[in-house]
């Protein structure tokens, strides 16, 4: 019986072990996390999601502090169209990011950026070049571009020295936004390295309709797109992604076409993930029921997570002017409209309740929204119970390594730190 690691992904004559850690924004596929995939031979992803907060973090930078400080007589007015990203502080948190990361680099895999689309950040245009561009001067392997179509998005960097030896790739979740995908892109003669292709089980925001995800599954998808880049003579790899738990669910996407595997939601639950420990927790402990798939993010595309997440419901004040990561250009964000509606609608509360969209930029700074793959709840059965209830912390090896050797559908549990319940 086969493993994932009788596979290789081939990107010209480098030769990976053919799993990629999924970026999961805000810092949750941390650098940490990143360097142990590329340490052990695979791929790791970090996020650019809110660099500048993730650079405030890390570095000690104060861009976030400056940006609200800088815009504060904005902050009570609904008018957010003033709030601008300075560039060159943008430039400079993507840099120290990706250079810190790519500087402690070991190993034979890669590092790659996750970058959506739908980070419009008052700005789309100039904000993604910035951000595509820096990420490349600082050394990053690859750039997968994901949540949104990014259409015009490789034309932002066809001047950039690295456009054609960096690894390129998007995530698509249908063989027509991919087929849309490469006619956009046909005169720049630069085809994608590779093609993630995300199914409707996985986390994250979700490229299927709110009430449609349940018709599609990712085995079907990805045999389409396999076969159609076949006929088309086209030899771009497909890695697959959204609800592969084991390695022997990552072998049957390995035999019938795929190269690769794309997997976070196991990851989550490591200690080098960027989780803190308590949120861990929650994932282990969630149930089947205790996961939804709802319209909360004001980037209108759903989303899959736990029910209890802290971000459903809070009526905080919009924070654009420290974050805006999520304004459209215009200096507006579906959830300022859904919090001034209930505002108007209670004058008298001291805080209001916002159900059908929440801040989704301070709720991530905060890790509040836990955003989950649709099989969260097998996570329990991957670890140790230990005597006082919570669950063992794994390591991104012994998750990395579980999906690269294991057959039969068997899950590797960790050595055990204490006696168990
Ligand atoms: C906590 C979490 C955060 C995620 N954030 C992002 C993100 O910022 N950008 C993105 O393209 N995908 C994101 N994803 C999707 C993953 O990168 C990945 O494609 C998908 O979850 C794989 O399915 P699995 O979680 O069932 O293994 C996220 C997934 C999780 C679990």
């Amino acid at each position: 019986m086969k493993c994932v690691d009788d596979f290789r992904l081939k990107f010209g004559t480098r030769e990976l072990v053919p799993i990629m850690i999924g970026g999961m924004g805000v810092d949750i596929s941390s650098a940490e996390l990143a360097l142990e995939a590329a340490r052990l031979g695979g791929v790791g992803h970090i996020s650019d999601a809110m660099v500048q907060t993730v650079s405030d973090r890390r570095f000690n930078t104060k861009f976030t502090r400056d940006k609200l400080q800088f815009y504060k007589y904005n902050v009570a007015n609904s008018d957010k169209s003033a709030v601008q990203f300075n560039l060159a502080q943008l430039a400079e948190a993507t840099r120290l990011h990706v250079g810190s990361t790519m500087d402690a680099k070991r190993g034979d895999g890669m590092i790659f950026i996750n970058c959506m689309e739908k980070l419009t950040m008052n700005a789309a245009r100039d904000t993604l070049r910035v951000r595509l561009a820096s990420a490349l001067d600082a050394g990053i392997d690859g750039i997968t571009l994901s949540a949104g179509l990014h259409l015009g998005s490789f034309a932002l960097i066809e001047d950039h020295p690295r456009f054609r030896d960096a690894k390129l790739g998007i995530i698509v979740s249908s063989l027509r936004a991919l087929q849309l995908f490469l006619r956009k892109n046909a005169r720049l003669n630069r085809a994608p390295d590779y093609i993630v292709v995300e199914g409707p089980l996985a986390g994250g925001h979700l490229g299927f309709g709110l009430n449609e995800w349940q018709n599609f599954d990712l085995a079907t998808i990805v045999a389409e797109i396999v076969a159609w880049l076949k006929a088309e003579e086209l030899d771009i790899p497909v890695i697959a992604a959204g609800g592969i738990f084991t390695g022997t669910d990552a072998v049957g996407f390995l035999e019938n076409g795929a190269a690769a595997v794309q997997v976070a939601t196991r990851f989550t639950v490591t200690t080098e993930c960027g989780l803190p420990e308590k949120v861990r927790q929650h994932y282990f402990t969630a149930d089947e029921a205790d996961v939804e798939v709802n319209g909360v993010s004001p980037t209108g595309y759903p989303m899959r997570m736990l029910k209890s997440s802290p971000a459903i419901g809070d009526g905080i004040r919009p924070n654009c002017e420290a974050y805006g990561y999520l304004l459209d250009g215009s200096g507006n964000c579906a959830y300022i409209n859904s919090y001034n509606r209930e505002v108007a609608a209670n004058p008298d509360a001291r805080k209001v309740k916002v159900m059908d969209k929440t801040c989704l930029c301070t709720q991530m700074h905060n890790f509040d929204c836990w955003t989950c793959g649709h099989y969260v709840y097998r996570l329990k059965d991957t670890t140790h119970r230990l005597p006082d209830g919570s669950y063992q912390a794994l390591s991104a090896e012994h998750v990395f390594r579980d999906y690269q050797f294991s057959t039969d559908g068997k899950i590797a549990l960790p050595n055990r730190l204490v006696a168990a319940v």
